[in-house]
């Protein structure tokens, strides 16, 4: 079965906050259903997720989001203009592999209820304790725009919400669980802004072992950029907020492996963008594509995600290739490797990449505009790549 929808459906069945599973109805039935599941065994899809939905109506406990950002506790309403009031505990962080939003500029902060700590024994997949929250806020030309906000409740069900600013910033509201796809903000790029569904946020967040995408050992590393702002792994560690970790990735930060620093940026590129979709646990899209890395066994990751992109033939034959009507650049060529030795333009992971047609573009969600630093990383790389022996 197709994982977006079921990640969806899962999402519709654990989401379930009153209003979510109809709003996650929507969106599946929108974003994800029309973006993402297309020509996957629809049928099956739909069926499997209906019935995951009408578990969750008769069985969800009622559980709304708050009505306003500043209730999810990130910060105290000052009157516009007035400089702004986090809360207290808040820990700062910057991924130093981030996810592209259409140029998006964006702050994240973590809370965990006193006294806890994130488990790491588990170096791929760290545990939070309940009661965590995460906010990330979007904004365009210094305005913001959106927060997000992702929290794992007292019952042990991650919960997704979204929020919009108020003209004066002085707050943000809870969008409804359908999401708003084209919301007029006049900063944002063509003058609209797409607000993610909760079936959106679950499509991405809930592929992966951890729903948590941007807080992790190799995210953290202090084997990065200086100039990324915010806590890293040593810091955690010290200030009792991360347990368990070995000691040998606080003595070696974890990094990717790769043949040069153009493969490391290119491949943590696709892990920030791509791997929790496509990774080894495989279920998301049903795909042998691998473009996630563990820092456990880096080498063999690298060795896992060259296996799946270089040379490797495309497996989905995507409904638009036998769609003769479709526009020539909307048509997938099946006969193009995923990614093809020293050729970028004959590679389908750049032409995925560089297309925002709906039925073709990656990501299949949350991005309208191609990311021009991206592409131009991707094309560095492959073009290094040797050639393939004649
Ligand atoms: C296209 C995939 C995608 C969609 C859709 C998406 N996210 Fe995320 N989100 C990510 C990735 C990847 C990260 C980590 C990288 C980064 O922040 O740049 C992230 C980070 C976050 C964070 C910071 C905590 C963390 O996991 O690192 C929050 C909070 C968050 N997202 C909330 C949401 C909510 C709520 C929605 C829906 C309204 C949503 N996201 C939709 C991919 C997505
Ligand atoms: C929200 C989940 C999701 C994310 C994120 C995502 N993909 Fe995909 N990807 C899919 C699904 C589902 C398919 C299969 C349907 C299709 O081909 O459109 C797919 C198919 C592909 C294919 C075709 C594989 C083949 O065998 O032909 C490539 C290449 C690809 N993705 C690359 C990427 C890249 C590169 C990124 C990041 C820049 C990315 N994907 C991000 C869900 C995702």
């Amino acid at each position: 079965m197709h994982r977006a929808a079921q990640g969806a459906a899962q999402g519709a069945a654990q989401g379930a906050a009153q209003g979510a599973a109809q709003g996650a109805a929507q969106g599946a039935a929108q974003g994800v259903a029309q973006g993402v599941v297309q020509g996957v065994a629809q049928g099956a899809v739909l069926r499997r997720w209906l019935a995951a939905l009408l578990l969750a109506i008769s069985f969800a406990p009622l559980q709304a989001q708050p009505a306003k950002l500043s209730q999810t506790g990130l910060f105290t309403p000052v009157a516009s203009g007035a400089p702004e009031r986090l809360a207290p505990g808040l820990i700062a962080f910057t991924p130093q592999y981030a996810l592209w939003s259409d140029g998006a500029a964006k702050r994240r902060w973590l809370k965990l209820p006193p006294g806890t700590a994130i488990d790491a024994r588990d170096a791929d997949a760290w545990r939070f304790p309940r009661g965590t929250r995460l906010w990330k806020e979007f904004s365009h030309g210094g305005r913001a725009i959106e927060t997000r906000y992702v929290e794992h409740g007292r019952d042990g069900r991650w919960r997704f919400a979204t929020y919009v600013w108020n003209a004066d910033g002085t707050d943000a509201d809870l969008v409804p669980a359908r999401g708003e796809p084209a919301w007029p903000v006049a900063q944002a790029p063509g003058g609209r802004y797409a607000l993610p569904s909760v079936a959106d946020c679950q499509a991405c967040h809930e592929s992966n072992a951890v729903p948590v995408l941007g807080v992790s050992a190799l995210q953290l590393s202090p084997a990065r950029d200086a100039s990324i702002a915010g806590t890293d792994l040593a810091r955690l560690v010290a200030e009792r907020r991360l347990r368990g970790l070995d000691p040998v990735l606080l003595a070696a930060p974890p990094r990717i492996a790769a043949a040069s620093e153009d493969e490391r940026a290119a491949l943590g590129y696709l892990h920030a963008n791509c791997g929790h979709c496509h990774n080894r646990g495989g279920q998301q899209v049903p795909l042998p594509l691998t473009l996630a890395q563990r820092v456990r066994d880096a080498v063999a990751s690298r060795a896992e995600v060259l296996a799946s992109t270089l040379e490797a033939p495309s497996r989905f034959r995507a409904p638009m290739a036998a769609d003769r009507a479709a526009p020539a650049q909307a048509r997938s060529d099946t006969s193009e490797p995923i990614v093809a030795r020293g050729d970028p333009a004959r590679s389908l992971l750049v032409r995925r990449m560089a297309s925002r047609d709906p039925r073709l573009q990656m990501p299949p969600l949350g991005t309208a505009l191609t990311d021009p630093e991206g592409l131009a990383l991707m094309h560095r790389w492959i073009a290094q790549l040797d050639h393939p022996r004649p």
